[in-house]
C-alpha cells in the first residue's frame, strides 16, 4: 500500500472551483499534484503557486495553470508534506530542499494542509537533520556560527563532487541537533546568523496535519 499517495489524495477534498493553490514538494506532495492534475482535466478551475521548480514542472506538465506572486491576492489552501510533526503541529522540512520557498508560501496561505505518513510523527523534533539554507558567501564561517548553536551539521551534497544548490541558488547544511526542545527559540538564533536564509522549522502554522496509516485509515490533526 502506498501511504503517502492514499493521505495526498485524500487532501483534494480541501480544493474547490476559484480557489488558489499552494503546491507543496516533496514525494508525498508530487502525489497531491498528480491527482490535482486529473481533477483540472475533469474540469476543476483552480490556479496554483508552486514551493519549488520540480512541482512547477509537473504541474504544468499536468495543465494546472501555475501563476506567480504577482498575479495572486491570496493563496487559499496550501498542500505541503513535511519531514517530522510534533504534538503542537509544529513542523521539521526542507529534506526535499525547498522549505525557503514552502514557507513563503505557508505563511502566506489561508488554510495549510499537511500530508504525512505515521513514520513522520514524532514527540520531539530533531531526529530528523534540520535543513538550513545559506548563501555561499562566508559558507564556512556561517557552518561555525551555525554549529555553535549546538549541533553538527553537513554541507548537503547532490552527488560525491557537487554540492546541492536551492532553487535560489543557495546551500543548504543538515543540522544534527538530536531533542529540539525549544523550536521558536532555535528557529530565531538560527535566522539571527548573518548568511542564514531560513531553516526548516516551521512554528506556530497551526496547520491541519493529515496522517496515512498502513492500514489505509487517515487521522486528521486540528
Ligand atoms: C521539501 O523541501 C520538503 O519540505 C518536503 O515537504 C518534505 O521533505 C517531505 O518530503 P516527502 O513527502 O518526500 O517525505
Amino acid at each position: 500500500m502506498n501511504v503517502k499517495k492514499i493521505v495526498a489524495e485524500s487532501a483534494v477534498k480541501y480544493i474547490q472551483d476559484g480557489m488558489v493553490v499552494g503546491l507543496g514538494s516533496g514525494t508525498t506532495a508530487h502525489w497531491f499534484i498528480k491527482k490535482l492534475g486529473q481533477m483540472v482535466e475533469d474540469g476543476l478551475e483552480i490556479k496554483a503557486v508552486a514551493t519549488s521548480v520540480e512541482s512547477e514542472v509537473l504541474a504544468k506538465e499536468l495543465e494546472i495553470p501555475i501563476v506567480n506572486f504577482e498575479e495572486i491576492d491570496q493563496i487559499d489552501v496550501t498542500v505541503d508534506g513535511a519531514d517530522e510533526v510534533d504534538p503542537g503541529l509544529n513542523l521539521i522540512k526542507g529534506g526535499g530542499g525547498a522549505l525557503l520557498r514552502e514557507k513563503i508560501v505557508a505563511n502566506a496561505c489561508q488554510q495549510l494542509i499537511i500530508i504525512v505518513d505515521e513514520t513522520k510523527k514524532v514527540k520531539h523534533l530533531g531526529t530528523f537533520p534540520l535543513p538550513v539554507e545559506v548563501v555561499p558567501f562566508a559558507l564556512s564561517l556561517t557552518k561555525k556560527k551555525v554549529e555553535e548553536l549546538g549541533c553538527k551539521s553537513e554541507i548537503r551534497m547532490s552527488d560525491e563532487n557537487h554540492r546541492y544548490r536551492t532553487d535560489n541558488g543557495n546551500f543548504i547544511l543538515d543540522c544534527e541537533f538530536g531533542n529540539i526542545s525549544h523550536p521558536q527559540e532555535l528557529h530565531q538564533q538560527l535566522n539571527m546568523i548573518p548568511g542564514v536564509v531560513d531553516n526548516g522549522l516551521f512554528i506556530n502554522l497551526a496547520p491541519r496535519v493529515l496522517v496515512g496509516y498502513k492500514n489505509g485509515n487517515i487521522e486528521t490533526l486540528k
